[in-house]
């Protein structure tokens, strides 16, 4: 009578064939988001420092990318815009002739398969680079909110399939549903940033996005790092107004807000795998500190774990094309 036990877990792991069949939790490209940024002109094709692989894009180029995605078999895109001029006021965020509107009805007209997610905020718009009107130093709420709305109706008529608001004012997510209904955009799907904490890992985005605040920082809106109650009721109230799937961002550090939203409403979840995540990726593999390719995807196995359904990923792209082979 042998003295080892009868079940062997290292028996369904000795080799890959037998790992797959068991395995579960999986990451395909599907369910991969990729973020693009498009600026003015054509033939721009700018890196970002801070994030290597991720480049802005003039329209032109950034059609390129998206054909890619689309090829690669990607969940969509996510489209961010750098305006050619900033104001107080953000109006190049809602500016019928704006960076992201020209952007996505190009990518809607050539490639209409395509999934076409915008992000709705102001702060890449605003000169102070706040995600709003600022009144007495702060951004004023009310007076934001429906110059949100009236950006996510611009997206929406240029083509958008979804909207994401991301500045996290109370009260946008409804009044972005019933400005979608008023203009007869009632099949426009949001995206809520729901559960959004005012993050250290968005610092490389700001380069991307050229939105860094001018003073001060976001933490009037965003929410505090220590907070998960407090993240479940953002959500349900984003649910309540009209979204059609919410968000929790960052991604890693916050995992288990992931799992607990996914748990307690059922509800599509989106994680964020924000900038900085990746940057500390790329930033240790090119110093030959770990193994980049499999880290980035052991990271996003982690957060598919926690609940996620949908990963909006700089890594999207790249991973899709390693599993091509
Ligand atoms: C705001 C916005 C931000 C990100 C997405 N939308 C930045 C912020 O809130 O400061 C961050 C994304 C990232 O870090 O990858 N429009």
């Amino acid at each position: 009578m042998s003295s080892h036990p009868a079940y062997r877990p290292r028996r369904l792991r000795r080799t890959e064939p037998l790992r797959a069949l068991v395995r579960e939790t999986t990451v395909l490209p599907g369910d991969l988001i990729l973020p693009l940024f498009a600026v003015p002109g054509s033939g721009v094709r700018r890196p970002v420092g801070s994030m290597p692989g991720v480049e802005q894009t003039s329209p032109d180029e950034l059609l390129k990318d998206a054909e890619e995605a689309l090829r690669l078999g990607l969940g969509g895109v996510l489209l961010f815009g750098l305006p050619a001029a900033k104001d107080p006021e953000g109006s190049g965020a809602y500016d019928e002739q704006g960076i992201v509107q020209t952007a996505v009805r190009l990518l809607k007209r050539e490639l209409p398969e395509l999934l076409v997610i915008t992000d709705v905020c102001l702060c890449e718009y605003t000169s102070h680079g706040h995600c709003g009107i600022i009144v007495d130093g702060d951004v004023d709420n009310d007076r934001t909110v429906p110059l949100l709305a009236r950006t996510a109706v611009s997206h929406a008529q240029a083509g958008a399939d979804v909207v994401a608001p991301s500045d996290m004012m109370d009260g946008r997510v409804g009044a972005i549903r019933a400005a979608l209904d008023h203009a007869g955009l009632e099949q426009t799907a949001i995206l809520s940033y729901a559960a959004k904490y005012a993050s250290a890992f968005y610092g490389p985005f700001r380069d991307a996005a050229g939105s860094a605040p001018e003073f001060g920082d976001r933490r009037t809106a965003q929410m505090d790092p220590g907070n998960v109650a407090e993240a479940l009721r953002e959500v349900r109230l984003d649910i309540a107004e009209g979204a059609d799937m919410v968000m929790v961002k960052p991604a890693l550090a916050y995992l288990d807000v992931v799992r607990r939203v996914k748990d307690e409403t059922g509800f599509p979840v989106c994680a964020y795998h924000v900038s900085g995540e990746y940057a500390m990726i790329e930033a240790a593999a090119e110093r030959g500190w770990i193994d980049g390719p499999r880290a980035h995807e052991e990271a996003l196995t982690s957060i598919r774990r926690a609940g996620a359904d949908l990963v909006i990923s700089y890594y999207a792209r790249r991973f899709a094309r390693a599993r091509r082979g």
